[in-house]
């Protein structure tokens, strides 16, 4: 347990390192992450017919059923990547009906839920640095999960489906090796 501290200088430092750690994150390209489940289905189904989307965003599998369906159109994507996909399948789908049933390959952009990448990149960045509380860390589901237990992590506003994403996406993708993350976030 800490002992609580009173506020002095130290505090201040601090602060003032975490306003510009903040600053200096706002302003990095993101593009060094694995890519999310939302972006890859967009991938796949980029040049896919209606009908194909439309199935696709009314199906319900478990992650190993999504792997195996979405195998023949898996060319091109590492064997993160479909895992990372079938994660992010299992817990989004299906979309309800009358969302579904509008879905195309041009309107999967609007429609379909944050994946686990989006939402570190929204939600763990602003307190600490995204490095050592994500980026570096080793967990499986249920450690990403655990996470939310903390007091100091009960206030983040994500519903209960986003943490399910969220620790998907993070139990295949994390840690990063050191050397994928830009300097100016290795803090
Ligand atoms: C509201 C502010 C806040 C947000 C947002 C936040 N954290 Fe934290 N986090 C904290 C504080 C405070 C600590 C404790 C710091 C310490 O250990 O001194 C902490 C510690 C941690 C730790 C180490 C302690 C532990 O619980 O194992 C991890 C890992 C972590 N955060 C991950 C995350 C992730 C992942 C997210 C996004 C889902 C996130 N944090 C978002 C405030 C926040």
């Amino acid at each position: 347990m800490r002992t609580p501290r009173k506020a002095g200088r130290a505090e201040l430092v601090v602060l003032v390192l975490l306003v510009s750690m903040v600053a200096a994150f706002a302003q990095t390209d993101h593009s060094f992450m694995p890519k999310g489940g939302n972006v890859l289905l967009q991938q796949m189904f980029a040049k896919a017919p209606d009908a194909d989307v439309h199935a696709v965003v009314s199906a319900k599998h478990t992650a190993a059923e999504w792997q195996d369906v979405l195998r023949p159109r898996s060319e091109g994507l590492s064997d993160q990547e479909q895992r990372t996909l079938a994660a992010y399948l299992a817990t989004n789908m299906p979309l309800p009906t009358d969302t579904a049933a509008h879905a195309n390959a041009a309107s999967l952009s609007t429609i379909l839920p944050p994946d686990g990448d989006e939402l570190a990149w929204n939600h763990c960045g602003s307190c600490h640095s995204l490095f050592t509380g994500y980026l570096g860390q080793s967990r499986d589901v249920t450690g990403w999960h655990n996470i939310f237990l903390s007091p100091f992590h009960r206030g983040i506003k994500m519903t209960e489906q986003e943490r399910d994403t969220f620790a998907g996406y993070a139990a295949i993708n994390m840690p990063l090796p050191r050397e994928k993350v830009p300097e100016d976030l290795r803090f």
